[in-house]
């Protein structure tokens, strides 16, 4: 199969729990390329849980998520983040895609092209192709901004 083809996102038993509540329960869906995809259901039926798993900003509690084939699930914490930073990349070298990407993580931000930093929900600066040491550097003077 291409990689113009298949599935953007793939979602397979993916369950996420908050304490005892199970916001999505084994929910197995993918999303083709260039597909439109509606999500309805009553409130606290887990759109937003689905929507925030499939995009890798909540982790489920059990399943997997796959982004254009590469496993999502806890890989940023692993070793394979860098596979995800790569795939991300190629995302937007080759393929002219849009990505944002929220991190603690200075090695991760350098892959970026651009870093925007936020405090006490205020934008407080950027730094424009920066390596991990500028990014890290720069992280260590935010903690020190007086309130
Ligand atoms: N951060 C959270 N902590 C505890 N329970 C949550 C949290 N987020 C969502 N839930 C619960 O998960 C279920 C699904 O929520 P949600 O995904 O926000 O649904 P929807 O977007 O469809 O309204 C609800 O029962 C909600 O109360
Ligand atoms: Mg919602």
């Amino acid at each position: 199969m291409g990689r113009r083809d298949g599935d953007a996102v793939a979602l397979r038993r993916v369950s996420r729990r908050y304490g005892t509540v199970y916001a999505l329960d084994e929910v197995s869906l993918s999303f083709p390329r260039g597909s439109f995809t509606a999500v309805m259901g009553p409130s606290g039926s887990g759109k937003s849980t689905l929507l925030q798993c499939a995009a890798g900003l909540d982790r489920p509690t059990s399943g997997s998520v796959t982004v254009g084939g590469t496993e999502l699930t806890g890989a940023l914490d692993s070793r394979t983040g860098h596979e995800v930073l790569t795939l991300l990349r190629a995302m937007v070298d080759r393929e002219r895609q849009t990505v944002v990407m929220v991190t603690h993580d200075p090695v991760a931000a350098s892959r970026a092209d651009r870093v925007v930093f936020l405090v006490d929900g205020r934008l407080h600066g950027e730094l424009t192709g920066a390596g991990a040491d500028a990014v890290a550097a720069r992280m260590t003077g935010l903690e020190t901004v007086p309130c």
